[in-house]
């Protein structure tokens, strides 16, 4: 079963084609980074006009890298939630119009929840019940999975999302856009006990995460607490510490809350993780080792699948088609997500 997969909540223009939730035929990703770059962040209007632009040929690419002509197309699955609303509905128009067109089921898949799947691509199933980790740019939330397509949240950010406070700690170092890889470069050069960063916890129970605060702590480090001391000179050793104290608390705080996670559920076999900040080196390697010792299969997707992209899409989309849950033309584009 051929599923074409589209993403378009932020601001990337994905298509992908995805063989029965596994074998990823094709997978092609239009970004949009130097259009918002002087902004330092997404501009929601600069995002839905670049992705009428960019979805056509991002389509047209993506049949032809697959080898396949839309009739061999089986269903349309399509991120509607959650996202910037602007952009969803042009990644939504788009997948209406060719289910609509060429006769085939609309399916349309929670973004976030399709992050969970993206280390389940190109491998077979792992075992559940497990524990999902989902790390971006717009989101930070713990989930519990019974299987591919049943989940519920368990926890999530009440302010900052962890991607979002490495960009804006990134953008208080200087770095470029997307600050997120930069400054998980910049941390390997520095001392990670050089300063002492917050680590959030919350309530002894909360399953919840914190990162405004953390951001604070790097933007006083950085230029002085107001009223008070001056900072020490940002040099490039200073930077370099900073950002690894920065990154030494923030993947501390994600641990914590995943150990917690994994105390609360009945015997997890797997720890599912996906989004943007998946991609971070010393995550990876934290959550590495948390698996083995718990004696879990940990699933990190491969880079090109930790950030957005329609093969996630596309994967889930078939599990959901085969339990029967498609959708009628008139599904909405929502911002947030239903939990
Ligand atoms: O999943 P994604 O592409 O978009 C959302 O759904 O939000 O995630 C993008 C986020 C950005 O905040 C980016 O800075 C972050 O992922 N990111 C990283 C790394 N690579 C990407 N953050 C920390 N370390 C990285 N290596
Ligand atoms: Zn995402």
């Amino acid at each position: 079963m051929l599923i074409l997969g589209i993403e378009s909540s932020c601001d990337e223009t994905a298509a992908a084609l995805v063989e029965s939730g596994r074998t990823v035929r094709a997978s092609v990703i239009a970004g949009q980074r130097e259009l918002h770059e002087a902004f330092a962040g997404v501009v929601p209007e600069i995002a839905s006009r670049a992705h009428v632009e960019r979805l056509l040929p991002t389509l047209e690419a993506t049949l032809r890298e697959g080898g396949a002509t839309l009739s061999d197309v089986d269903a349309i699955s399509v991120g509607h939630r959650p996202g910037l609303i602007g952009s969803l509905l042009v990644g939504l128009a788009g997948a209406k119009a060719l289910a609509w067109a060429l006769g085939k089921p609309l399916i349309g898949v929670d973004h976030v929840h399709a992050h969970l799947y993206a280390g389940c691509l190109e491998r077979d199933l792992p075992l559940f019940p497990a524990l999902g980790l989902v790390v971006s740019g717009g989101h930070t939330s713990l989930f519990s999975l019974e299987s591919p397509t049943q989940l519920s949240r368990l926890g999530g950010t009440i302010d900052d999302a962890l991607g979002e406070a490495y960009d804006k700690a990134g953008s208080i170092l200087g770095l470029p856009f997307p600050g997120g890889p930069h400054l998980d470069r910049l941390a390997r050069q520095g001392d990670d006990r050089a300063v002492d960063f917050p680590v959030s916890r919350l309530g002894a129970d909360s399953l919840d995460f914190s990162f405004s605060g953390l951001k604070t702590a790097m933007l006083y480090a950085a230029r002085g607490v107001p009223g008070g001391e001056p900072a020490p000179e940002l040099t490039e050793r200073r930077r370099a510490d900073l950002a690894a104290g920065f990154q030494r608390a923030a993947c501390r705080a994600v641990i914590l809350k995943v150990e917690r996670a994994l105390d609360r559920l009945a015997s997890p076999r797997t720890l599912l993780t996906g989004g943007g900040v998946t991609a971070n080196t010393r995550l990876r390697s934290e959550l590495e080792g948390l698996a083995s010792r718990r004696g879990l299969e940990l699933r990190l997707p491969p880079l090109p699948f930790c950030l957005d992209n329609a093969a996630m899409i596309a994967g889930l989309g078939y599990h959901l088609l085969v339990s029967g849950r498609t959708d009628p033309l008139s599904l909405a584009a929502c911002a947030s997500s239903s939990w």
